[in-house]
């Protein structure tokens, strides 16, 4: 018993040793697997081809393995099966057909380990001719026949098409060597049928060659549509026309039949077996195209003619004349068709009407008068005579708008002599406008403006301010021009070169005195003056002023103030102009010399005395003919030198200048000439003071261009005008 359980256990032991050991992976690896095909790759149909699926698989033990073998087609699994034995595995393809074509590929799969083979691609050629067969030889137009096509032997995705008479009849795909079609073979005759097909594989397709050709004799249906026209020649619009549509022939009273009567494409009537038809011959086309058509089971057959038929009339055209009208100017129109076919139509007969008619009368013979509207509109005319009516093409009247007064402006400020631009423009107006400049009767510039919205600019220099406003603009657009206003507008007149002027005259200028800098310029107010001093950075004075002229008072003059004076002006025109420099001197006060002379007298009396009580001392005392004199020792000291100029030169003039306060306002114009006489200074022949005589002072006016302004104004003018002095 115990040796029996010993047994038992040692066999299931080894059992499961065995079996584990079949389940582990490392004893068994599949080296390669490789496909081949046989007898060659390359092979003609109906050959019996074999794919070798050659596996190399190590194993340790000796178990046996089981192998699943998978073949694939152009990467679709084809075959599957599963074997234990290790010889190389075969795939049979008997008889090859085109439909083998493709790319094989072997798998090999052992307790979840696998490999694939290289691919290898199979050419199989040769397709087989396709067999026609039809259900009949003979037959009749109208009447079904059969047709099939075989591709002996042949497998895969097959198309087959049909020929009749090398047309193409059909093409059908029927999943099998064999397609079958009914169709209806048109005309008589012989049809000669045949079929080919295609088998489509990866990739691209095979076709075979042409069937054998199948006859089949098709013989007519003995009946025909007839179509008559009366009157067949000479046909005129208007004229009665009767058409007749029948079935001609040995018909069968079985036969269902169809009619129908087309003109031009247009259905005219219907039948079965006779249509007759009655209209009136139109001349819409130059030619009248009539088909009797009869349809019998599926065969349709024909019967055409054509007529022309004359007009009676031409469609009419709308004129309009003048062919350009302005709002609610007359205007005519005109309605005529230019052919009229006399013989068989007097033109009274013609009957006229306008579309809209309000506002135009009719005056005879298609002319209609009346005056033109205010906005755009249509027109059409419409020609009538016996029944027929026709219509001519829409006419648009688009009204011109006449041009409205245009107005005339220029840039603000115009600057005498330099380039500036007048505008004209009208408000309103049809457009093309054509725009003129005049100056008074004289045309000087013209444009013509096409866009809205726009005026004419004229490039202009004017040289004379008068001028200006003999300038004005013309607008026309068709009708006699419109003019504007004459220009209105400033003209800038640049500044000359300033003059600066002083009072008192230079001479006569002073401590403690007034000066008055006077500029003066032409051109247009208003006008900036500047003064300046030469050296100092900022101008003594701006002002502006509507005066040509401008005074600068510097009061209470003293020695600092002498230096270099000079004016700026500008105006509009902006270009700064600036006068000559004046030197001013402004000389030492009177009293102030006159103290220096009496001082230097002095000296010089105190020097004499000095002198004389010497010499009689010297003569008292009888001095060496070899002593010194004082006169020759004392005579290089600067201080002698001044006293032996006031000796030498006694009349050294000093300026006074005699200011207008001092004057009687009553007294200060004094208007003799233009010429100066400006000398009324003091002279004191030895610098005494007390010969100071104001009222004696002649005193004229300076040197000016126009008297009105020469003078020098009161100072209570003065005092409203200048400004507050800057030093
Ligand atoms: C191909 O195999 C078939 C049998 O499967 C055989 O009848 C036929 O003769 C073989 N054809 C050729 C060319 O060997
Ligand atoms: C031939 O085929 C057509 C269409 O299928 C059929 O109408 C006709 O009767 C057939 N004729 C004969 C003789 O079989
Ligand atoms: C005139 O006819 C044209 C088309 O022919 C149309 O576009 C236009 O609006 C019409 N004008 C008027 C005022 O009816
Ligand atoms: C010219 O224009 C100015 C300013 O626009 C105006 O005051 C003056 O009346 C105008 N003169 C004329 C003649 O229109």
């Amino acid at each position: 018993m115990g040796v029996l359980l010993l047994l038992t256990s040692a066999a299931l032991c080894s059992y499961f040793h065995s079996g584990s050991a079949g389940n582990a992976q490392n004893f068994f690896d599949i080296d390669s697997v490789e496909l081949s095909i046989e007898p060659e790759s390359e092979v003609h149909r109906n050959t019996n081809v074999t794919l070798r699926c050659k596996a190399t698989v190590n194993t340790e033990g000796s178990e046996v393995l089981t192998r699943n073998y998978t073949i694939y087609k152009d990467n679709e699994m084809v075959y599957f099966k599963t074997t234990s034995s290790s010889e190389d595995f075969l795939y049979q393809l008997p008889e090859v057909r085109v439909s083998n074509n493709g790319n094989y590929k072997c798998k090999i799969d052992i307790m979840g380990k696998s490999k694939n083979s290289n691919f290898q691609a199979l050419k199989v050629t040769g397709i087989s001719k396709p067999v026609l067969h039809l259900n009949k030889t003979y037959m009749t137009e109208g009447e079904e026949i059969s047709a099939w096509c075989t591709a002996p032997g042949e497998n895969g995705k097959i198309v087959f098409y049909f020929y009749d008479n090398d047309k193409m009849i059909d093409q059908t795909d029927p999943k099998s060597n064999t397609a079958w079609v009914k169709f209806y073979p048109s005309g008589s005759g012989t049809h000669r049928i045949r079929c080919t097909y295609t088998i489509s594989v990866t990739p691209g397709s095979f076709n075979s060659e042409e069937s054998n050709t199948a006859n089949v004799e098709v013989t007519e249906i003995p009946i025909h549509p007839s179509l008559e026209i009366t009157p067949k020649n000479n046909i005129y619009e208007g004229d009665p026309l009767n058409i007749t549509c029948t079935v001609k022939n040995g018909l069968r009273s079985s036969e269902n039949t169809e009619l129908l009567l087309i003109q031009n494409d247009k259905i005219l009537s219907k039948g079965t077996t006779s249509i007759s038809y009655s209209g009136i011959a139109q001349a819409t086309a130059p030619d009248l195209n009539f088909v009797c058509k009869l349809k019998v089971r599926k065969v349709v057959k024909a019967d055409k003619d054509t007529v022309s038929v004359t007009e009676l009339f031409s469609v009419p055209t709308l004129t309009m004349s003048p062919t350009e009208v302005f709002q609610k100017d007359p205007m005519q129109l005109t309605c005529q068709s230019e052919r009229v076919a006399s013989e068989r139509l007097d033109k009274n007969e013609l009957i006229y009407r306008l579309l809209p008619h309000e506002n135009m009368i009719h005056k005879g013979n298609g002319e209609f008068a009346g005056s033109a509207l205010q906005n755009e509109y249509n027109y059409t005319c419409i020609v009538e005579a016996r029944g027929i009516v026709k219509e001519s093409k829409t006419l648009t009247i688009r009204p011109k708008v006449s041009v409205s007064i245009p107005k005339i402006s220029a840039s603000d400020w115009l600057i005498l002599g330099s380039p500036f631009t007048i505008y004209c423009q009208s408000e309103n107006g049809s457009l093309p406008i054509t725009y003129s400049l005049w100056r008074k009767f004289e045309q000087i510039n013209q444009t013509t403006v096409s866009q809205p919205r726009r005026g004419a600019a004229f490039p202009l220099t004017i040289n004379n301010v008068e001028e200006i406003n003999s300038y004005r603009c013309e607008a026309t657009n068709g009708k006699k021009p419109v003019s504007s206003k004459g220009l209105n507008a400033t003209v800038i007149v640049p500044l000359s070169k300033p003059s600066l002027e002083v009072i008192p005259v230079p001479a006569d200028i002073a401590e403690g005195h007034d000066l008055y800098l006077m500029c003066r310029v032409e051109g247009t107010p208003p006008i900036t003056f500047k003064w300046y001093r030469d050296g100092d950075q900022r101008p003594l004075n701006v002002t502006i002023t509507n005066n040509q002229f401008q005074v600068h008072q510097i009061p209470y003059l003293s020695q600092l103030h002498s230096g270099n004076y000079s004016c700026e002006a500008v105006n509009y025109a902006n270009i700064p102009v600036r006068s000559d420099r004046l030197y001013i001197n402004v000389r030492m006060a009177m009293w102030k010399k006159g103290l220096i002379v009496g001082s230097c007298l002095l000296l010089v009396s105190l020097l004499l005395m000095m002198g004389c009580v010497l010499y009689y001392r010297s003569k008292r005392v009888k001095v060496d003919s070899t002593s010194v004199s004082v006169w020759s020792e004392r005579k290089p000291e600067p201080g002698d030198e001044e006293s032996s100029i006031m000796s030498n030169e006694p009349d050294v003039a000093y300026t006074e200048v005699v200011h207008p306060r001092s004057v009687d306002p009553t007294r200060v114009p004094l208007r003799k000439h233009t010429d100066t006489v400006y000398s009324e200074v003091q002279n004191s022949s030895h610098g005494a003071p007390d010969h100071h005589d104001y009222g004696s002072a002649e005193y004229a006016e300076f040197s000016a261009e126009h008297p009105q302004s020469s003078w020098f104004p009161p100072r209570s003018s003065l005092d409203l005008d200048l400004p507050e002095p800057v030093d």
